[in-house]
Formats: structure tokens, sequence, C-alpha cells
């Protein structure tokens, strides 16, 4: 019989292309929120994750083997100017939700983020201190250490930018990327700001390893470190836009809500050790290119 999966932001970028990934091996049980997508093959259920009752009540009526908690508001800028709001889910839910894996005795995996850091000392690996410079990364903090608290087995990946097909409700960073070179408009990219990205294949498979492998805490990055402005040049090149209207410019040269740190690359070294094995960039955005024509 297949296993049981809840996955909670199942409308998300990241859950949509998951539960596509992986719906013919899993039985899996999708939450959403404001957003109700269809997705064939997935039993797909509206709960509002800040209410705790609501949770409790899908954990009784699914009875998950697993729980994959995917769901955050996930855009920095919008949780420094809404902390509250934001904390309600990205820390609060969090917890609840590892405590009723605690309760259960079920692994929980939960999807953190290269934010965690500061950005001054990279590449970083899992024991180096953490130093947040926005709210978002202040709640992801919160949550992976009260969720370790009260679950010590909880399972934390870290994941870096991530790119992919668009879900219906939610895109990756790349979308508007690709859409301003389709149109011909001007794209102004960081040479100052540095990440490892990762294709939302690879974060899954990702995802599959650190469930079945690892207890707390594993970085899921990607194969390189790269500037925002050499990853639209490289996404230019494998799109054969080379026209593209690429404008280096620095971090500075942008005002934004949330600060942003220079360099938050990744070391997956324990994970590259696991058997977790991204796909060259070039190759992670060749494929999504494949889609996209
Ligand atoms: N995307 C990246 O590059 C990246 C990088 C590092 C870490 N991460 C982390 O990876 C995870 C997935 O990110 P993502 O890009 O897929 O995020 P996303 O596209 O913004 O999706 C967020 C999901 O959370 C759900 N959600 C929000 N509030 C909710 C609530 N109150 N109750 C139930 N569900 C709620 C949303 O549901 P509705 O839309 O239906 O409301 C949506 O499904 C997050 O933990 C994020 O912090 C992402």
């Amino acid at each position: 019989m297949m296993k049981k999966i809840l996955l909670t932001g199942a409308s998300g970028f990241l859950g949509w292309n998951v539960c596509n990934l992986w719906k013919n091996d899993w039985k899996i049980f999708g939450l959403v929120f404001s957003h109700v997508v269809d997705i064939p093959g997935v039993n797909v259920m509206r709960v509002d994750l800040t209410r705790y009752e609501e949770v409790k009540r899908v954990f009784f009526e699914v009875r998950p083997d697993v729980v994959m908690h995917l769901a955050a508001v996930s855009a920095p800028n919008y949780c420094q100017e809404h902390r509250v709001e934001s904390t309600k889910i990205n820390v609060d839910a969090s917890v609840n939700i590892a405590g009723l894996c605690a309760d259960r005795s079920i692994p929980c995996v939960f999807t953190s983020s290269d934010l965690v850091f500061d950005g001054q000392n990279p590449p970083y690996r899992e024991e180096d201190p953490v130093c947040p410079v926005n709210a978002y990364g202040e709640q992801k903090v919160m949550a992976e250490q009260r969720m370790q608290e009260i679950y010590p087995q909880a399972t934390i990946c870290r994941m870096p930018l991530m790119f992919g097909r668009p879900a219906p409700a939610s895109e990756s960073f790349v979308q508007p990327m690709v859409r301003a070179m389709v149109e011909g408009k001007a794209l102004k990219l960081f040479t100052d700001e540095r990440r490892s990205p990762l294709s939302a294949e690879d974060a899954a498979q990702g995802l599959l390893l650190a469930m079945e492998k690892v207890e707390g805490m594993i970085h899921l990055g990607g194969a390189e470190s790269i500037s925002r402005f050499d990853f639209g040049r490289l996404l230019a090149d494998v799109l054969g836009m080379q026209g593209a209207r690429l404008t280096p410019c620095l971090q500075r040269d942008v005002k934004m809500a949330a600060p942003r740190p220079r360099d938050v690359s990744l070391d997956s070294t324990k994970a590259f050790s696991l058997g977790f094995k991204p796909a060259p960039l070039t190759d992670g955005l060749a494929h999504l290119a494949d889609r996209i024509r």
C-alpha cells in the first residue's frame, strides 16, 4: 500500500512541483489555503495552518506516515512589513506541526532557508552560526530552533533560491526574468549578491533523501555558487537570447523593505555525501528551457 504524505504548501511553487513529481509513488494529501488548485492524483484539502484546531483535525483524519511542511509566507519584503501575520505561519504553525509529528513519532520535514545567514562568511555549513539580516530569516531561525526543541528528530532542510516550472498560483524567480527577456525589457541584476540555486526537481530529490536519511539539519544547495547577474547571463544563453538587455547593478542601488545578505551560498557537502546530486546549473536551466519553448 502507498504511504501517505501530508504536504503543506501544495499550491506553492515548490509544493506544486513536488506533488507532481511524487504523486505516482505516494498517496499525497496536499494542503492549500487561499489558492485551491486542482492537482490530478493528489487529494487537495483547504486548511488554514494558523488555526491549530484545523491542523489537528487534518492530522486526525489523514493519519499521515510522513509530513512535508513546505507552506510559508516566503516573500522576505512582505515578512518585513507584516511581521506579526507572517510569524503565525512561518513560526507558530511550523512548531505546532512539529509537535503533532512528535506525538505520532512520524518523520517531519521542514523547508528553512539560506537566509538564516548574514552572507559574510560563505559557503555555509550546517554547524555555522546563524545570523539573519531580515525578518523572514529571523522567522526561519525561530522555527528551526523551536521545532528542534519540541521534536529533535525533525528534519530541517535549508533550501537555496529555487527555480522551475511555475505552479498555477506561484512562480519561481526565473519566470519574471524570462518574461522581461522575451518582451525585450531591461533587466537589472545584482553582481554583488550570490546564491547556490537549485531546480525544483533537484530540490524534490534532496527532500526525499533528507526524509529517508536525515534527522536534524541538512543543507540542500545547488551545485554552483553564482551572482544574480551571471545567473541572468546563463539563462539568456540557454534560452538563446544573447541580445537580452541585462544591466549589472549593486544591492545598494535598489531600495527594498527587507535587507539582503551578500552571499548565502550553501556548502552541501553533507548532503552530497549522502547521495544528493544536483545537476550542473546549465543542465537544470536547459531542462527548464525545453519546457518553456
Ligand atoms: N522559492 C524559493 O526560492 C525558496 C528558497 C528558500 C526557501 N524556501 C522555502 O521553501 C518553502 C516553499 O517555498 P515556495 O517558494 O514554494 O513558497 P510559495 O510559492 O510562496 O508557497 C507558499 C505556500 O504556503 C501556503 N500558505 C501560506 N499561508 C498559509 C496558511 N495560513 N495556511 C496554509 N497554507 C498557507 C500557500 O498556500 P496558498 O497559496 O493556497 O494560500 C502556498 O501553498 C517555504 O518554506 C519557503 O520559505 C523557498
